[in-house]
């Protein structure tokens, strides 16, 4: 059974939904930068191993990343998950893992990287939102997409409500992620595309949600034709 270590630094509700999803994988450790992040007290009490390693606790980036892989590389784990884990990661460090470990952005990349997607989204007056899991590569929120979950922007839409629409999409997306990748299916090819089942891209990996989750405007931009 192949092995999970998932890094976060707040909330940490996308790791309870890797957690609830029932995966054939085992959760090694959740590590977070910050010890108040809420999400390790969340683990520690469903018996999840707990670590913290404080990026304030050291001088300078690559001194935090050392210690962040040391503390990783003890779980020996198949697969890195940041689950809205916030520090921008060096090259070093991401080529450590790379093919094996995951992002998940709550936009449709490569439409806003960075922070505050929601309201980027609603300033541009995109009439589609949603969220991206990806193989980390060097580049800031950019790497080989894996899967997307595509919701409607809606006229009444404020950060709240968009905010809301994706993140229910991320906990559906991120677990199917992690389990192609833990049931062997799920690789990150030499030439940097996304393989599952050895193939390209299969028409599950883009999640239209029903409109019942999503509102009907896709369903009626659907029926127009
Ligand atoms: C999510 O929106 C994720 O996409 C982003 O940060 C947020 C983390 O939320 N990277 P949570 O900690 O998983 O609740």
């Amino acid at each position: 059974m192949k092995s999970i270590v998932i890094l976060i630094s707040g909330r940490g509700s996308n790791m309870e939904a890797l957690l609830a999803a029932g995966l054939p994988a085992r959760i090694a450790a959740v590590i977070g930068n910050r010890p108040d992040a809420k999400g390790l007290a969340t683990a520690a009490a469903q018996d999840v191993a707990t670590a913290v390693v404080d990026h304030k606790a050291y001088g300078t980036r690559a001194e935090f990343e050392t210690a962040l892989a040391a503390e990783i590389d003890r779980h020996r784990p198949d697969l890195v998950v940041l689950a809205g884990f916030m520090r921008v990661l060096g090259d070093d460090f991401v080529r450590r893992y790379q093919g094996r470990m995951m992002n998940i952005h709550p936009s449709l990349l490569p439409a806003f990287p960075g922070l505050h997607t929601h309201r980027r989204a609603l300033e541009a007056g995109v009439r589609i939102h949603g969220c991206t899991v990806h193989f980390v590569t060097p580049s800031l929120d950019n790497g080989p997409i894996i899967i997307q979950a595509a919701v409607p922007v809606r006229a009444d839409d404020d950060e709240k409500s968009l905010a809301a629409r994706v993140l229910a999409q991320e906990h559906v997306i991120y677990p199917q992620a992690v389990r192609w990748f833990v049931e062997g299916r799920l690789f990150l090819g030499a030439d940097g595309r996304v393989l599952l089942d050895g193939a390209g891209i299969p028409e599950g990996a883009l999640l239209v949600p029903a409109p019942e989750q999503s509102g009907a405007t896709l369903r009626a931009l659907a029926e127009s034709g």
